[in-house]
């Protein structure tokens, strides 16, 4: 085989391309418009301010939010889950998480416990991914005061049962965060539908758009004790932080240019449709299983039916390491993908490859199925390079 330009298969980590638009906004509002969102009366701030107010709705379209002032921006989906579960939680709370959560959630708890101010159940997962229902069923206490889920595993790709979890929790007046990083824009998700009381997605993966972007959606009538406070270019004569919407969770000068990003990137969403979307990245994962499963030597991890699952294969092969299968993909193919524990290791114990991790596959909306052929050679390739 001869090597081929860097193909990507990195999507879960960050979505690569992105729509040509996406790229001309950001520059366009760093050469032409740059104005401080909020700040000053001037032309050019009256437009940045505009531009963050389109990201907003056209965010509030995307998840179907019926005020986009209760989406805030943020930096990406650990910085929106960090807000959620620091603004929310307070000291004697029980919360429960499952195996397939991101150290983004699993982190900010761990530290949550270190200073004893809450305590925290997980609820563990099938080895494709999928939560205990009968386990979370079994695990609400008098204190417990949220419930995380995660969407769907950067790890497996195996999409949680949002409706049945969330009903679950409301029916006992428990709120729910959703940590929709690997979804957002990949998975039809209506806050209003699903009563949804927490958002938080990335702009960098499934929404198309720079990095350093992201949001948390608050539904209305909670309140978050606000993470950072200080300049917002409003109410400057108060000593505290301003208690109304979007101000309230949003400190200091936005990233305007990637949300100019952002916003075109959530354009293209819309205009292509999300169920549009997932129909071809399931289409592509289902494409991927299938030639992988043809070779024997690799163990596959993860749903086989990729109607419930977003476009994330883990694989693993017998005595090779994963960072090895990674470096000759990329030095040898031009391949990139990531390997290891993808920042998720309770999720690696529940499929049983913690502490060695796995090879991640993770192709996007522009990956071609010609992309996976050439994929599938190189991995044949490999495998009789390896076991011969
Ligand atoms: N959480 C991202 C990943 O899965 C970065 O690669």
């Amino acid at each position: 085989m001869t090597r081929d330009l860097n193909l990507y298969f990195d999507n879960a980590a960050t979505s690569w391309p992105k729509p040509e638009a996406v790229y001309k906004a950001a520059e366009i509002q760093m050469r032409q418009a740059c104005g401080n969102p909020g700040r000053s009366g001037h032309t050019r701030t009256l437009e940045a301010d505009r531009l963050i107010y389109r990201t907003r709705e056209a965010a509030a379209r995307l998840f179907n939010i019926s005020d986009p002032a209760r989406v805030v921006f943020t930096y990406n989906a650990t910085d929106a889950l960090n807000i959620a579960l620091k603004g929310f939680l307070k000291a004697g709370d029980h919360v429960l998480y499952t195996a397939m959560d991101h150290n983004s959630v699993l982190r900010p708890l761990g530290r949550l416990r270190r200073d004893e101010l809450i305590t925290s159940t997980m609820i563990p997962c099938s080895d494709q991914g999928y939560p205990d229902l009968d386990y979370l069923e079994h695990s609400y206490r008098p204190e417990t005061s949220l419930l995380v889920i995660n969407h769907a595993s950067n790890v497996t790709g195996a999409i949680a049962p949002l409706s049945d979890m969330i009903a679950s929790a409301h029916k006992r007046g428990i709120k729910v965060l959703v940590d929709a990083a690997q979804t957002a824009g990949v998975v039809p998700i209506d806050t209003q539908k699903e009563e949804i009381d927490f958002l938080a997605f990335t702009g960098h993966k499934g929404l198309l758009g720079p990095t350093g972007t992201g949001g948390l959606y608050v539904s209305s009538g909670l309140d978050l004790n606000p993470l950072r406070e200080g300049g917002t270019g409003s109410q400057s004569e108060m000593d505290l932080h301003p208690a109304s919407m979007p101000e309230r969770l949003e400190a200091g000068t936005l990233n305007s240019s990637g949300l100019a990003g952002l916003l075109e990137g959530i354009t293209f969403i819309l205009n292509t449709g999300v169920e549009e979307i997932q129909k071809s990245e399931s289409h592509l994962r289902q494409y991927l299983y299938t030639k992988l499963q043809s070779i024997n030597a690799l163990t596959l991890y993860g749903p086989g039916d990729s109607g419930q699952a977003a476009a994330v294969v883990s694989f693993t092969l017998e005595n090779a390491d994963s960072g090895e299968i990674g470096y000759i993909l990329e030095s040898s193919y031009g391949i990139l993908c990531r390997t290891g524990l993808h920042c998720a290791p309770l999720a690696h114990q529940a499929i049983g490859t913690f502490p060695e991790g796995t090879v991640r596959l993770s192709p996007g909306f522009f990956t071609a199925e010609k992309d996976i052929d050439y994929l599938v050679n190189a991995l044949n390739e490999i495998v009789r390079l390896v076991s011969g």
